[in-house]
Parts: C-alpha cells; structure tokens; sequence
C-alpha cells in the first residue's frame, strides 16, 4: 500500500532529521537489508556516513571484492573493509557443533565491528537493516528457535548509539523495490538469502580453510551453472555443503579418496517451509560433471531431495 518512490522521499527526509550534521557507522554484511539501509543513509547524510565490511573468510567466492567495488566506486561511499579472515579461522579451529560455531562467529564479528567503531571520532548513531519480518519475529518466543540465527552486521548490544532504522515497516519486496529506485543493480537487489555465518554452516564440523576453499568453488560452479540455466529467479536458495565426508572413487585408473560435495536447492516463500527444486537432471548433471572436474579433492556430488519440515534449508 506504499508508495515506494514516496517512501524513499520521505525517509531521506526523515533520516535528515533524525542524523542532522550527526555521524553514523553501517554494518554491511552484503546482504539486501543492510545495503540498502546504507544506501539510503547515504542519500541522506553522504560522508557523514561509514560503512564497515567485515570479511570474516566465510563468504562467497569473489563477495568481498564485489562488495567493496560496489558500495565504494558505484556509490562513492566511505567504507572500511575489514580483512578478518585469519582471526575467525583461529576463533573458529576445533569448534564442531553447529550453535557454538554461530555463536563465535557472531561474537567474533561484533567484536572486530567495535574495535573499527572505536576507531572512528564522534559517531553517535547506528543503522541497522532492520525490516519489518525482524521486528515481529524478535519478539517471539525464544523457545521456539531451531537454530540462532545470528545476523552477521547485528547490533552490539551496550553501545550508546542511537539506531537509525529506516526499513523497519516494510517487507522484503519493498526493500527490494526501494533498491531499485535508489539504483542498487537488480542481482544485488535480488539476491539469495545467505546466513550471517556463511560458509562456516556449509562445512559442516570443523572449519578450515581447505574444506572452505572446495566449498566456495563448488558454490561458484553451481550458481553460475543455474544462472546459465535461467534457474537463478525461480529457486529460492541453492548452495553447496561439505558434509565431510570423504569416499573411494576412480580417476585415470587410479583409486581416489575424496571429499562429497551435497547440493542444496529449495523453493521458497518466507524459509519457513521448503521445497526441494525440482532442477532438470541435464542441469544436474552438468554441474556434478564440472565440480568433479574443476574443484580439487573433490570425487562425488550427492542432491538434497529433502523438504523442509522435517529438513531445515541449511544443514547446520
Ligand atoms: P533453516 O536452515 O533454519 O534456514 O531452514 C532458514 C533460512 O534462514 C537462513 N539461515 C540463517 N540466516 N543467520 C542468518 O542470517 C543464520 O545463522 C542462519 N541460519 C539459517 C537460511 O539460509 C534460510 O534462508
């Protein structure tokens, strides 16, 4: 029942408002939410704006770069990119159940957001992502929760900044539409839901840099693969995992022992409930051809066929 064009008017207006000459700091995490909030703030305020990009090593082949290519050169905003990688692959070693590696990672990333914050002089308000779905589903009961889902680029609890909100009463597909008026490109605006924890819940048990790097490779093939197919705007999710498992094969005559790669991809409205996609065997197929051929130590490809109940999208 908005008017998003009016919306977008209006909020610059109110931000104005609210920030005045005042200076803010924007988690980015990549995702819509909070690359939008900041666009927007940086509509309003400009300079007075910085943004932090944490990467924490668990991100999506070529994601840090495009990100900063993104928000610096497309939008000239001030941003600070944060290369944390080591830091959370050391936080993270040894650490194999799925909520204690959450956990980390999301105390991890607060922490390197605050000491970047500290850094910076008079900063006295904080924007946040916030959409309308986060703001009911906080107040829910907490009982209920199946897994902790920490949205990396969430707030540092006892900080003395005052939060700037912007997208708080819309949904989703109006985040997406504000996107596009404030010129965010359509692949970014509509992009896949990806954790805050990232690939560090797509390799399951312990994290390390090796079974990282197969997984983002395989990632990569795989979303280039369902792009090339048309399949991008249809399936809701779809990424690969490492479950860790690792088994006999054959390649040039020789006996292999190597890690499989599980694709994962559902069909979705809210990630509440899923579907698993129903993606034609000959797309299937070409993916498995080309993650056996091009991803190191990798012998084997498996497809999820699991709907969610009883199965949750992630496997962590
Ligand atoms: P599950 O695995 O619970 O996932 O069926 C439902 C949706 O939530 C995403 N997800 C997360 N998002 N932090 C996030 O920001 C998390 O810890 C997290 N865990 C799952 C998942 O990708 C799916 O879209």
């Amino acid at each position: 029942y908005w008017d998003m064009k009016e919306f977008v008017d209006r909020s610059i207006k109110e931000i104005k408002e609210q920030v005045g000459d005042g200076k803010a700091i924007c988690g980015l995490s990549g995702g819509v939410d909070s690359s939008v909030a900041a666009v927007l703030v940086h509509e309003a305020i400009g300079d007075n704006l910085t943004c932090v990009f944490v990467d924490h090593g668990l991100l999506r082949k070529n994601e840090a770069e495009e990100v900063e290519t993104f928000f610096r050169e497309k939008f000239n905003m001030n941003l600070i990119k944060v290369d944390a990688r080591e830091r959370f692959l050391n936080k993270l070693k040894g650490i194999t159940d799925p909520e204690q590696k959450r956990k980390i990672i999301g105390e991890e990333f607060i922490r390197v957001f605050e000491e970047e914050q500290s850094k910076l002089e008079g900063i006295g308000y904080l924007v946040q992502g916030t959409i309308y779905p986060d703001v009911i589903e906080s107040g829910g009961d907490e009982n209920q929760v199946v897994k902790s889902h920490h949205n990396v680029g969430g707030l540092p609890e006892d900080v003395n900044f005052e939060l700037v909100e912007p997208l708080r009463q819309l949904f989703k597909d109006e985040v997406r539409e504000v996107g596009t008026i404030l010129g965010i490109p359509e692949e970014a605006v509509h992009r896949q839901p990806f954790p805050g924890p990232g690939l560090g819940v797509r390799v399951l048990g312990e994290i390390t840099e090796e079974k990282l790097d197969i997984v983002r490779e395989a990632d990569y093939i795989f979303r280039d693969e369902i792009k090339k197919a048309g399949l991008d705007k249809e399936i809701w999710q779809y990424f690969a995992i490492l479950p860790g498992i690792r088994s006999v094969g054959v390649s040039a005559g020789k006996r292999t022992y190597n890690y499989t790669v599980a694709l994962r991809a559902i069909y979705s409205i809210d990630g509440m409930t899923a579907q698993w996609a129903k993606i034609p065997l000959e797309v299937l197929e070409k993916i498995s051809d080309r993650i056996v051929n091009e991803v190191e130590h990798v012998n084997r490809v498996v497809y999820d066929i699991t709907n969610k109940p009883p199965a949750t999208i992630e496997w962590e």
